[in-house]
């Protein structure tokens, strides 16, 4: 069995629209409809669970409900942190083995590939993260904002999401971390990382287009690549194909 978490507890102080933004609306759709739309889609996942953010879980039900999504179990109250809302998904999710994705209700550009890549990287191994490669430079810096460290590029990838474990790993990992008073907030796999130091966690490619929408422009960004998506334009990220497609068409260059 396998199961996707998707956490929507977070209430998106960053854009600041009074609402969660996993509610407004992109093409359309709420940004968790497009995000719950790509797990019921794909065959390697037998069902899905959502985490919501306080008093919008009625909301979120009715989403659910209205888009006919069949592999949803629960819809059901989030915690105050993204760490507390994880473990409310461990109990959700109930006893017996099986393979878990967290993943970002507010990355609905998530693709079918991914969600295979993971879910056949759990066959090899407990736990299971997506990044990419970063092309800005990564500072380092300290409580003054002057540089400590400059890491190298090439052995830096920008965290995405899903994180896929193996049950049983991602519950000893917190179940240690609850006996710790020092624990520090982190993603789930920073969770493996601490408290199962000796399990190897595999990256596989995310996407360029995986974005986690956040700030304001985000929300244009996504716009548009759904968009882009709509009128099946060959995607940005396969360069190949775009330029064979776009030879011979006149090439419009914004703000040009
Ligand atoms: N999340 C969650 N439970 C929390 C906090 C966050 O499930 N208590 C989820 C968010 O809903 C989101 C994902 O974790 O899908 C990534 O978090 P982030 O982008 O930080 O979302 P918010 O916490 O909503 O945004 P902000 O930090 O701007 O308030």
């Amino acid at each position: 069995r396998t199961v996707a978490v998707v956490l929507a507890g977070g209430t998106g102080t960053r854009l600041g629209l009074g609402i969660p933004k996993q509610l407004l609306k992109i093409a359309g759709k709420p940004i968790i409809e497009h995000t719950l739309a790509v797990f019921e889609a794909a065959p390697e996942i037998d069902e899905i669970i959502v985490l919501m953010a306080t008093g919008h879980v009625a909301e979120a039900q009715k989403i659910v409900d209205k888009a006919g999504f069949r592999k949803v179990t629960k819809v059901i109250e989030g915690g105050d942190t993204r760490n507390a809302t994880t473990r409310v998904a461990l109990d959700a999710v109930g006893e017996g083995d099986c393979n878990i994705l967290f993943h970002d209700a507010v990355r609905p550009l998530l693709s079918g590939r991914i969600v295979r890549e993971c879910v056949n990287a759990l066959w090899t191994y407990a736990a299971v993260d997506v990044a990419i490669p970063s092309a800005d430079t990564i500072v380092q810096v300290d409580e003054n904002d002057c540089i400590t460290d400059i890491p190298v590029r090439a052995t830096l990838r920008r965290g995405q999401t899903p994180q896929a474990f193996r049950s049983g790993t991602i519950r000893e990992a917190y179940r240690r971390a609850e006996g710790d008073p020092n624990f520090a907030a982190t993603d789930d796999c920073g969770v493996v990382l601490r408290y199962l130091p000796e399990t190897p966690i595999k990256v596989i490619d995310g996407s360029d287009e995986n974005i986690k929408v956040t700030h304001p422009v985000d929300v244009h960004l996504a716009d548009k690549l759904f968009q882009l998506a709509a009128a099946k334009v060959p995607r940005l990220t396969d360069h190949r194909a775009y330029s064979e497609e776009v030879s011979g068409r006149t090439i419009v260059v914004f703000g040009g």
